[in-house]
């Protein structure tokens, strides 16, 4: 699998810390000193994801320089839909891509990653030719306005890559590994209420509805700083590929004291540490594609660099791999 293009859309609505100190007590100084985020943008009530994700997804096509019918596949990761049964068929639609199966893939922070692995799975196996994989999340639907400990943390987003089969020697996925911890799902969730519809006397229901994100910040902290750089370092050692070697650390962009210490683990220097979470926080599934589109077109990422990655987040689940970056082909 080959990546060749790739695209992103974030929402006009750009929220700065100082404003947020308006509506929650916090500051920018508590904010920016603890995370790295000094603002975040918002989707407008006007603004369903299916428009995030698909004007991400048609900037990847024309990056790539594929027409819709071209797709084979559309794997849209995220956590935060338009419709539970699934909205990459919405985006398959807004895009004509009549050709691709579409359907969503739910895996929090880690879904862009996840989803990427999965992709290069139909690749590898021939059932797939060309793949969009899109990160999108609006979670900014789902918090607490009122819960400093959560709210300042996240923003909407959306971002996607265009990938294809190649020649097994010049794949773009070098190595990965993937991992899931169930039994911690309790320190982020987004979960079901405990809302009750009576349908006949002593036949009782749940009633759909969700609970705002719940966060218990210093776990997640503990278990990102402490499985990343493991997860990471088991990758750079199954592929030999020592440290020094990769070009640039393309993380989800939780928060930077995460960023710094996993570069901390592996010696790579901060300037080779991709961030952009003073301008938009943590985007979920959308940071890790909104991130590269960022560096790729503002030329500091090359055709042919090595980028280590990873995604982390509720679930647990967590994932890391090496990935080579091509760009657009002639
Ligand atoms: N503004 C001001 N004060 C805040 C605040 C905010 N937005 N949020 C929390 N506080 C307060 C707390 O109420 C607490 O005050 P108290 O001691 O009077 O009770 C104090 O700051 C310290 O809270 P604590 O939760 O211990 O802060 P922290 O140093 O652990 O930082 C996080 C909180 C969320 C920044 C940090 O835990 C973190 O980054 N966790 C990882 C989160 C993450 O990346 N999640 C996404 C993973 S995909």
């Amino acid at each position: 699998m080959a990546l060749v293009g790739c695209g992103s859309a974030a929402p006009a609505i750009s929220i700065s810390n100082q404003q947020l100190s308006e509506r929650v007590d916090t500051s920018d100084d508590w904010i920016r000193s603890r995370t790295g985020i000094g603002a975040r943008r918002i989707a407008s009530a006007d603004e369903p994801l299916t428009e995030l994700a698909s004007r991400a997804a048609r900037a990847a096509l024309d990056h790539a320089g594929w027409a819709p019918g071209d797709l084979d596949l559309i794997l849209l990761a995220t956590s935060s839909p338009d419709d539970l049964f699934g909205t990459a068929p919405r985006v398959q639609g807004a895009l004509g891509a009549m050709n691709a199966v579409a359907f969503d893939l739910t895996a929090a922070c880690s879904g862009f990653l996840f989803a990427l692995i999965t992709a290069a799975q139909y690749i590898a196996t021939g059932a797939v030719r060309r793949s969009l994989v899109i990160g999108a999340d609006q979670l900014s639907r789902w918090l607490d306005w009122n819960d400093r400990r959560t709210c300042v943390l996240f923003g909407d987003g959306a971002a996607a890559v265009a990938v294809e089969a190649c020649p097994v020697s010049e794949t773009g996925l070098l190595g990965f590994r993937m991992r899931s911890d169930g039994s911690r799902y309790a320190c982020l969730t987004l979960a079901q209420t405990d809302g009750r519809e009576t349908l006949l006397p002593g036949v009782s229901t749940q009633k759909g509805g969700f609970a705002p994100i719940f966060m218990n910040g210093q776990e997640v902290y503990k278990f990102a700083v402490r499985e990343v750089p493991q997860l990471l370092g088991e990758v750079l050692a199954a592929t030999g590929t020592p440290a020094d070697q990769v070009d640039w650390l393309l993380l989800h962009q939780a928060n930077q004291r995460i960023l710094d210490a996993v570069a901390d683990r592996f010696a790579v220097p901060h300037e080779r540490v991709l961030s952009n979470l003073a301008h938009y926080g943590n985007t979920s599934a959308a940071t890790i594609p909104l991130m590269l589109d960022e560096a790729v077109r503002d030329g500091r990422i090359q055709p042919g660099q090595l980028l280590a990655s990873s995604g982390f987040g509720a679930g647990l689940s967590w994932g890391a791999a090496l990935l080579r970056w091509d760009g657009p082909r002639g």
